[in-house]
């Protein structure tokens, strides 16, 4: 049964008081019980025993989970779907580079509610791999706090506090692989033949060279291959990633166990919102690329149904950057539909933004968002322009190939653009795992160092620093009236540019990702209040838009976001709609003054009598001729009147 059924039956008759969670845990289990036996043994047939030691966990796991928590858990399922309000507004950060650790978080919380953020994603926290660790995603444990951001209290009071103030908090959950050092890991590697079989672990090249037949390389240059030889145990083992991530075998029901008990415990330290990093590799599969299997996907429903018995009240995010076709996959299909991730990265809308501010036109960003098949009701998306990763250029071949572009060469025109082999881009951006045999490459940068502040300001260009200011308020804006969850990366509000420092630091050199990961910059935060610089007119921006949003109910994700046709390739353009109420987004990524017509605008009803209202500027205009001006990379906001 769709989650958002389940709920509404359940907030239908609320039972009352304490004992009144663990009747609602038994209604739930009762509800989901035979999905899961179902999901569970097409996983691991024959394998009853081991589904009866789940329930069993399922049943321990919610007797320890606080009751703080519980209470919680019922007052969302009474609420319905919390995560699609437009109230929310995510900011994603890595504690220590933003204010060095949990105790020095708490402090930032009335800078977070000065911009608007009630929804904080912190960077991998718990106990990881010294040295290289792959930006913290080789984790060492999923739930105990590393020293390095504070104490295990430090985030029970942080949760606690997030609690009180109604902000929302999402942690990672690293469900496709452990560090080297990781305890199992460690015990393998000591000869212990239980923990060998929690990885994919095999005495010589005979299956790996079989695996590699067909898997791709996701780190190419840093990290051939698709197995390491690990001398303390004469074995190989799968590391899809990187050379120290131990690809976990979840072929063995154990690995499933002991994995559901971590990501339970999780839940339990106050999380609301769970990034299950890298969930389309759950599965291997010899023959397949191993992505997006549908065993991954029946998986996923597990831990998904599991949870939702446990901890109700705790949503799952997918981090499936994956062909736009295969991501809506992650909210669950059939009979599984709204049972795997309620939340999903719109990955394909963030790498058409790019390619539009690119090519100065919206006709594949269009072309993409039309074709992806529709998301459940009850899912939502969240909405970026980029993350702590790179920009893959994840659109679909035979799109771009419809536009009339040839593909390898437009992605290469793109690496090209933003990556500095252009002199007359703006962008200063660099590459990330450029495989030369393929042409394949991504890119990284901050949003500000990509959108041409970082070569204006070098190049003491006033003219640059306006279009480049203009450009980082047309990609945040876009996103920010967008259907789902903004998010913002930490430094992005106050245009932060690239952080060269990684290059100076041996465990960093090889990944240019952490260009696009500087530290925060609390000076410039000091100098908001100073008119006309980068950063305060980008904090102003963005500050009106979330401000705007969630002083508007046409933002809340009830499926609405409809797509248009301008008439006019560079402008995209969107509406939002609740009852006789909208707002129509228009963005133009071109350079010059651009039109649309007026006639389309007012049947939809942004145009009345020659006039209309634009919710950015809070002016209402006159048409100049019979066509609207959009000035060059101008965005609006029109209010339906
Ligand atoms: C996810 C993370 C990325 C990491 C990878 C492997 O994609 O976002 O930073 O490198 O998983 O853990």
């Amino acid at each position: 049964m769709n989650q958002s059924a389940v709920h509404r039956i359940l907030a239908g008759r609320p039972p009352k008081g304490r004992e009144s969670y663990a009747k609602a845990y038994s209604m739930r289990l009762a509800a989901n019980f035979t999905l899961l036996q179902e999901a569970f043994l097409e996983l691991y047939p024959g394998r009853e025993e081991v589904f009866m030691r789940f329930c069993e966990l399922l049943d321990s796991q919610f007797k320890k989970r606080p009751e703080a928590l519980k209470k919680q858990d019922m007052e969302r399922l009474r609420s319905g779907n919390w995560y699609q309000s437009g109230n929310w507004v995510g900011m994603q950060l890595y504690v220590d580079r933003f204010c060095e650790d949990l105790k020095g978080l708490e402090k930032k919380l009335p800078y977070f509610e000065s911009l608007g953020i009630n929804y904080l994603h912190l960077m991998p926290l718990t106990r990881q791999r010294k040295g290289e660790n792959d930006g913290g995603y080789a984790v060492n444990s999923y739930t105990e706090v590393d020293e390095r951001f504070g104490s295990q209290e430090d985030l029970e009071r942080l949760t606690a506090l997030l609690r009180e103030k109604g902000m929302a908090l999402m942690l990672d959950f690293v469900v496709n692989h452990t560090a080297d050092s990781f305890p199992w890991a460690e015990k393998a590697k000591a000869g212990d033949a239980h923990c060998q079989s929690l990885y994919y672990t095999y005495p010589d090249r005979h299956i790996p060279d079989q695996f590699e037949a067909s898997l791709p390389e996701i780190f190419p240059e840093t990290s051939p291959g698709n197995f390491t030889w690990i001398p303390e145990m004469e074995k190989w083992v799968m590391t899809v990633f990187n050379s120290y991530q131990w690809d976990l075998n979840y072929s063995n029901p154990e690995v499933f166990l002991a994995m559901f008990k971590n990501l339970a415990d999780l839940a339990d330290l106050g999380v609301d919102v769970v990034r299950f990093d890298a969930l389309a590799f759950l599965w291997k599969k010899i023959g397949t690329d191993s992505q997006n299997l549908p065993e991954a996907h029946r998986l996923i429903s597990l831990f998904r149904l599991g949870l939702q018995v446990v901890a109700p009240g705790v949503i799952l995010l997918a981090e499936a950057i994956v062909a736009p076709a295969q991501i809506v996959k992650y909210f669950g299909e059939g009979r599984m539909q709204g049972n795997e991730c309620e939340i999903a990265y719109h990955a394909t809308f963030m790498a058409c933004l790019w390619n539009s501010i690119a090519t100065k036109k919206t006709l594949l960003l269009r072309k993409s968002l039309e074709n992806m098949p529709p998301k459940p009701d009850a899912c939502t998306w969240i909405n970026y322009i980029r993350c702590h990763d790179d920009i893959g250029l994840g659109f679909d071949d035979a799109h771009i190939a419809e536009l009339g572009w040839d593909p390898p060469q437009h992605r290469r025109f793109l690496l090209d653009y933003f990556c500095q082999r252009l002199d007359w881009s703006p962008a200063k951006g660099a590459i990330f795992m450029y495989n030369p045999s393929t042409g394949d490459g991504r890119i990284t940068g901050t949003a500000a160092s990509l959108l041409g502040l970082e070569k204006a300001m070098d190049a003491d260009d006033p003219e640059g620093i306006s279009m480049a200011i203009a450009r980082i308020r047309l990609m945040h804006g876009l996103v920010l009236g967008a259907a789902g969850i903004p998010m913002v990366y930490a430094g992005d509000e106050i245009g932060m540019l690239n952080d060269y420092s990684y290059l100076k630091d041996p465990d960093r050199v090889d990944d240019s990702r952490w260009l696009n990961r500087p530290f925060q910059d609390w000076d410039k935060v000091a100098d908001l209040d100073k008119p006309g610089i980068p950063s305060s007119i980008i904090f102003k921006d963005l500050s009106q838009f979330i401000r705007l949003r969630t002083e508007n109910s046409v933002f809340d994700d009830r499926g609405d976001m409809r797509l248009h046709d301008s008439g006019n390739d560079h402008i995209f353009a969107y509406e939002r709609r609740s009852g006789t109420d909208g707002v129509m987004v228009l963005g133009n990524f071109d350079e010059k003054t651009q039109v649309v017509d007026a006639g389309w605008l007012a049947r939809q009803g942004y145009i009345r009598e020659g006039r209309y209202t634009d919710l950015l500027s809070a002016e209402t205009s006159e048409l100049q001729s019979g066509l609207l001006e959009l000035k060059p990379l101008a965005l609006l906001w029109l209010k339906r009147s």
